[in-house]
């Protein structure tokens, strides 16, 4: 008979408590309670969105852990890519010397958080120091010591990464932007002007001997230009004809909102997925600067067109995702873009410069 108050009292507080939980549910849920997107809020991030499809990736630096852009990467991305410090001039700035740690510090933050990582890059004609490929005097080095030099790179940089790298970007733009279809290499590229073609299967062999369960891709922009992405998908023909470890392809997918087309896109994945190549878009951003464009403010136009972009893209990655292996985006939020330049924005990705989703985000999810 005591008991029965105690009892009363103690189903009233439970009951009040299951509906204050129910409330706090309904008002903080993801699409809010009136079906309003509220970012904040959402425990999903873009790669939970993504799980079904393919990875979704970042381009990040030594600190891009820390604080709140840290815990946006974390919650939004399952790859990274370090955006600069795995490049030859940074990772091997002297001949004798490697400078691993920022390198290291991302893949062990990245691996801590459960996240893959994409090697970027072996061999490039950009961020590479000039010891590599010159002598004392500034000339050109001979085709020995050329080979010799980038055998003991990327055989030290694979093996350093062993088994925390899980694909790399062996090559990197070699191919050239002319649009005469005979021209086929950058005669800019200090490497082949010194060895001709064939240090290309040569590179492939050393980074597939220096770990062989690597993932090996060859990387490059404009892949979505019909001339472009013919000598493109030319040089993969003939390099896989060779034997030659090449297992992917790296569409960097710098775009602005309005190029390239959906069909282009679509194109280029068919096109390059049958040589049997896996496909990633790796360096992932649409700004929105152009030329004509003289406005330095994100316009309610510039947002919505951005938008349709985003939504255009995202689709056709869906729907081929069989072919596709990841998505990268190149930089975490609009507060920094490598495309930032002469104190103007570029606007290029799906956070905003406060690190909160932007209306392309909401499209990019919506499915
Ligand atoms: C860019 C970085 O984002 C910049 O910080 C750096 O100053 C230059 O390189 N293609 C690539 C990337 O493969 O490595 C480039 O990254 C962007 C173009």
């Amino acid at each position: 008979m005591k008991n029965k108050p105690i009892l009363i009292r103690t189903g009233i507080t439970l009951l009040s408590v299951t509906l204050l939980v129910a409330v706090i549910i309904f008002l903080t849920s993801s699409k809010g309670p009136w079906g309003i997107d509220s970012g904040q809020q959402d425990t999903k991030g873009l790669k939970d969105y993504y799980k079904n499809f393919f990875p979704i990736g970042v381009a990040v630096g030594p600190n891009s852990f820390d604080g709140a852009t840290g815990e946006l990467v974390k919650k939004n991305f399952n790859s990274v890519t370090c955006e600069n410090v795995m490049k030859p001039a940074l990772i091997h700035p002297e001949q004798n010397r490697y400078n691993w740690e920022p390198a290291d510090k991302i893949v062990a933050q990245a691996q801590a958080a459960g996240m893959k990582v994409r090697g970027h890059t072996l061999c490039w004609h950009a961020q590479t120091g000039a010891w590599m490929t010159k002598d004392a005097e500034g000339k050109p080095v001979s085709k020995e010591v050329a080979l010799a030099r980038l055998k003991e790179h990327i055989t030290t940089v694979v093996s350093h990464f062993k088994g925390k790298v899980y694909c790399w970007d062996v090559l990197n733009e070699i191919i050239s932007d002319s649009a005469n279809v005979n021209k086929m290499y950058m005669d800019t590229d200090p490497w082949f002007n010194i060895c001709g073609e064939e240090y290309i299967p040569k590179i492939y062999q050393w980074a597939h001997e220096a770990d062989p369960d690597a993932i090996l891709f060859y990387n490059d922009y404009n892949t979505e230009n019909p001339v472009k992405r013919e000598k493109i998908y030319n040089m993969l023909k003939k390099l896989l004809a060779q034997g030659v470890p090449i297992h992917g392809v790296g569409l960097q997918a710098h775009w602005n909102m309005n190029n390239p087309t959906e069909d282009q896109i679509r194109e280029s994945i068919d096109k390059f997925a049958s040589l049997g190549l896996k496909i990633q878009f790796t360096e992932l951003d649409v700004t929105t600067i152009s030329r004509r464009d003289t406005s330095r403010a994100f316009t309610p136009e510039k947002e919505k067109k951005q938008m349709e972009f985003y939504k255009m893209a995202f689709k056709v990655f869906r729907e081929k995702k069989d072919k596709i292996t990841g998505v990268t985006f190149w930089n975490v939020s609009d507060r920094g873009s490598w495309l930032d330049r002469g104190g103007r924005k570029a606007y290029p990705l799906l956070f905003d410069t406060n690190n909160q989703p932007k209306k392309a985000y909401w499209e990019v999810v919506k499915f």
